[in-house]
């Protein structure tokens, strides 16, 4: 545990109450009819503040108001962070054209991919042996390389376009997305506990679970503003829906400025150790606490890391009781970096074959809600987590442990080329992923 970050790990007679309690509040989380705006109500001490995954503005608003009257806030961002930051990864969505930040692979550069994948395939390893040596690309490789620093130092995000995935099995176009993923980042994260290289992100349908039980990897819901786990997200678009799915993704540097320059008091609630995360796979109700906003003053870079759903609980991942409750200078801080988010966001619309990597730290996202068609119109999207030895930045403080459960190599790998998407999958947060 990094210093200065709370581990709790309660004893046997509080995880059997925790229990209890958590019993107790099950039917809660069951879906409700939302109470009328107007109804809502200043949470009393100690409870969970007012706060759904699913961010509502008028909510938000009301608690902007009620908290500007209420609270003494700070007037200055805490010491040691920046007033403001400056690098090419904090831009405005409404600025940005796809001309820059899209690459299309020429004839070439996709003949010399197939060079690749059947010169791989002819060395006989598995897939953990994927790397720019066993995948060879000696034309596209530059450019690649370039793509790695623009994730890195540049503006956080790239898309590669031009790839056909109906041309290859879908064991070929695992190998050719690993092989040129290699170039963006030569480590390969586990995303869950089982050593998922790859997540299947699909909308698996009622037939496996019904719409309030799957985790949002496997529905079509809508997902509000959030970070991964990792250093790189990785996506290969394999199909796209019939309608919807956009991906949004925003700035956290941009956010950063306009939270600091309006609200630094919520910089302080942010940046402040006392956020209570669950331990991803232990069921003793212990959890620990660690800042969601990072500045690393060496770099002098902003990072955000977290999953809104942990924080809020959804009627998929109810938020354990056993938690310390999210106070109303918290549900506020999470609703203004949600907001501004979307104010400066920009959506972009992948098309098939796409490969798109974005800086998780320096970078949010967040998804439209979809509608998918016959086969063929059904958005299906390959996940990969990856690091970039050279060009990673920090860890941030308190999630050292994380980083070493997905970068760390004690545990096998595991490749999935079909997804595997039992029920039990599908509606367990903590076996699904580990975000
Ligand atoms: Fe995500």
């Amino acid at each position: 545990m990094a210093p200065g970050i709370v581990d709790y790990r309660p004893s046997l007679n509080e995880q059997f109450a925790a229990r209890e309690a958590e019993d107790k509040l099950a039917p809660l989380y069951q879906p409700q009819k939302k109470a009328a705006v107007d109804n809502v109500v200043h949470s009393p001490p100690g409870a969970q503040a007012d706060i759904d995954w699913i961010p509502s503005f008028e909510k938000y608003q009301q608690r902007v108001t009620r908290r500007l009257k209420e609270a003494t806030l700070e007037k200055q961002v805490p010491e040691g962070f920046p007033a403001s930051v400056n690098y090419q990864m904090c831009w405005e969505g409404v600025n940005m054209t796809p001309s820059e930040y899209v690459y299309i692979l020429s004839d070439v550069e996709i003949d010399e991919i197939e060079h690749a994948l059947q010169h791989f395939k002819g060395l006989g390893l598995t897939k953990d042996e994927i790397s720019q040596t066993t995948f060879p690309l000696p034309g596209l490789r530059a450019r690649l390389l370039q793509t790695a620093q623009e994730v890195h130092q540049g503006r956080g995000f790239a898309v590669l376009r031009g790839l056909d995935p109906s041309k290859y099995s879908l064991a070929d176009n695992v190998i050719l997305y690993a092989g040129i993923a290699s170039y963006i980042g030569n480590k390969r994260g586990l995303q869950d506990r089982s050593g998922n290289v790859l997540v299947h992100i699909k909308d698996v349908g009622a037939a496996v679970a019904p719409d309030d039980q799957r985790q949002s990897p496997y529905a079509n819901n809508a997902q509000p503003f959030h970070n991964d786990l990792g250093d790189i997200i990785a996506m290969y678009v394999m199909d796209r829906p019939l309608s919807g799915g956009g991906s949004k993704i925003a700035s956290t540097a941009r956010v950063y400025n306009e939270i600091a320059a309006t609200r630094p008091d919520l910089i302080h609630v942010l940046a402040k150790g006392d956020w209570a995360f669950d331990n991803r796979h232990e069921d003793d109700f212990s959890y620990h606490k660690r800042p969601i906003l990072f500045y690393d003053e060496k770099g002098n870079n902003v990072f955000f890391c977290f999953s809104r759903r942990q924080l809020t609980g959804s009627t998929v991942s109810p938020r354990p009781p056993a938690l310390p409750k999210l106070s109303e200078s918290q549900a506020e801080a999470l609703d203004a970096v949600h907001f501004t988010a979307a104010k400066y966001a920009l959506t972009i619309n992948l098309e098939k074959g796409d490969l798109q990597f974005v800086n998780n730290l320096g970078v949010f996202h967040s998804r439209e809600a979809f509608t998918d068609g016959e086969e063929n119109k059904r958005r299906h999207i390959i996940r990969m987590w990856l690091r970039n030895k050279e060009l990673a930045w920090p860890t941030p403080e308190g999630l050292t442990e994380v980083w070493r459960e997905i970068y760390g190599r004690d545990r096998n790998s595991v490749w999935y080329l079909n997804p595997v998407h039992t029920k039990a999958h599908v509606i367990n947060r903590k076996i699904s992923c580990y975000g």
